[in-house]
């Protein structure tokens, strides 16, 4: 291939900052080293299952949003058209399929004004973290590990971050408040905390109804709003599912950001966000919800959430009576299992892992798991691990927006099939025990080492 000359060359250090934040290189660091190595297992990619996935569904799913478009809201054919091919309003045409269902589901009261169907939860993130966060004063409370989509979404808005570390039992109320102190005590004001109250990304925590409640007093006491994340809630190992946050909250102060992409599939590109918070305009003396004014961003970032994408989740939404809970019962029992199979094999390769320095925790649900190793789990070793022993992971400490995590790898058995999984963790468990015997600094397994 023959390559003209670039006559106009960019000097990174003019782009914006945080395209040198590394932060922004890990998603691409891990699909580089999963094309890199395709016969190594992956345990990194929090993807729904595939076998999940039923060929024809779109079609199907359309031809039924269309059928509820005529029969139930009285659209003509042209109208019906005009829906799903033309440009739509900014805020989302499935918006009072979405309130039945947060109702139905989250028991979440809201008014389709409250809303706005958003592409992704990305974007539902991203026009709230623009809305909320006004100046450079404005600080961002998140856990420590936290999804690299929110503190990533930070880094390109330039917002900053106070992190909260995660407990054993995940984001805990009294170190939300320190951190808000702290803030403030460095002339910041703590304007939101991010949450995952249920089978958090990365360490897979979930909060119980009591350290809910007291989150919700901390937000109260100060004055935070609450971004809640829930893209796992349906996968339960119990059966049992905690109330959402803002189906506590009795004084106004969460913000639901919602996602399809696992509860239907991430394809779809579907997400919202509920806002119904009345803003005040002294100016006018007028007030909206939120999501009005979020509705003014997104008009500046995609115009309107795909009308074809919307379409789909607007016929599974209808197909299923306005509860995706029964929906995903089959998807709940294959991640069950998965993540039972996955904790069973890591008791069975590792039967001495406590005296080796080795444990995991035990989720009550979700896509991922927690393994804390006695030695370094960073990009180098993953490298041997997936060139050697054929197995990827991914390093805690890309999770982190300080130096820790060093010591942990996240495991996601989402995408997995269990006799993957009892694999994987067989050559996870002769990579540790390989590490274990050759201390730092990191030499290279012979190929006889690593099938040992
Ligand atoms: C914590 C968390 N939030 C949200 C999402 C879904 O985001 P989206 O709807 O943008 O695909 C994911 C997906 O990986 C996630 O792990």
């Amino acid at each position: 291939m023959t390559t003209g000359p670039h006559p106009f060359t960019l000097d990174k250090a003019t782009l914006h900052p945080s395209l040198c934040d590394p932060l922004l290189d890990v998603m691409n660091f891990l699909n580089e080293i999963v094309d890199r190595f395709p016969h190594a297992i992956s345990f990194a990619p929090g993807r729904p299952h595939e076998g999940l996935f039923t060929p024809g569904d779109t079609e199907r799913l359309i031809t039924r949003y269309r059928q509820y478009l005529r029969d139930e809201r009285g659209l003509s054919e042209e109208q019906i058209t005009t829906t799903l091919l033309q440009y739509g309003p900014t805020s989302g045409i499935i918006r009072e399929l979405l309130v039945r269902t947060l109702h139905n589901d989250e028991g979440i009261h809201a008014r389709p004004d409250d809303v706005v169907i958003t592409v992704g939860f990305q974007e539902a993130l991203f026009t709230t973290l623009r809305a909320l966060f006004a100046g450079p004063d404005d600080v961002l409370l998140v856990p420590e590990p936290c999804y690299t989509g929110v503190t990533g979404a930070a880094a390109v808005l330039g917002i900053p971050l106070q992190p909260v570390p995660e407990g054993q039992n995940g984001l805990d109320a009294d170190a939300v408040a320190r951190a808000a102190d702290a803030a403030r005590e460095a002339g910041k004001r703590p304007r939101a905390c991010y949450a995952v109250p249920d089978f958090a990304n990365p360490s897979g925590h979930t909060l119980t109804l009591t350290d809910r409640h007291r989150l919700l007093a901390v937000a109260h006491h100060h004055d935070l709003l609450l971004l809640e994340d829930n893209p796992y809630g349906f996968f339960t190992r119990d059966g049992h599912r905690h109330p959402t946050l803002h189906s506590l909250d009795t004084r106004g102060h969460v913000i639901y950001l919602g996602s399809f992409a696992k509860s239907c599939f991430p394809g779809a590109r579907v997400g919202y966000v509920v806002a119904g918070q009345p803003v005040h305009d002294v100016a006018t003396g007028t007030s909206t919800p939120l999501a009005a004014e979020l509705a003014k961003i997104k008009s500046m970032i995609t115009v309107n959430t795909p009308a074809v994408s919307q379409a789909v989740i607007g016929g599974m939404l209808v197909e299923h009576d306005c509860s995706l809970a029964t929906a995903n019962d089959p998807a709940a029992r294959f991640y069950r299992r998965n993540m039972d199979v996955l904790l069973d094999a890591l008791a069975t390769a590792l039967p001495d892992a406590a005296q080796r320095g080795v444990r995991w925790n035990n989720p009550g649900g979700g896509f991922f798991a927690c393994l804390e190793v006695p030695f370094t789990a960073d990009e180098a070793l993953l490298e041997i691990s997936a060139e050697r022993f054929g197995v990827i992971w991914t390093p805690m400490s890309s999770f982190h927006t300080g130096p820790g995590g060093r010591n942990a790898l996240r495991l996601s058995i989402s995408y997995l099939d269990p006799h993957q999984i009892r694999d994987g963790v067989r050559r996870l468990a002769r990579l540790i025990t390989w590490r274990l015997a050759h201390p730092t600094p990191t030499p290279t397994p012979t190929l006889k080492e690593a099938a040992q």
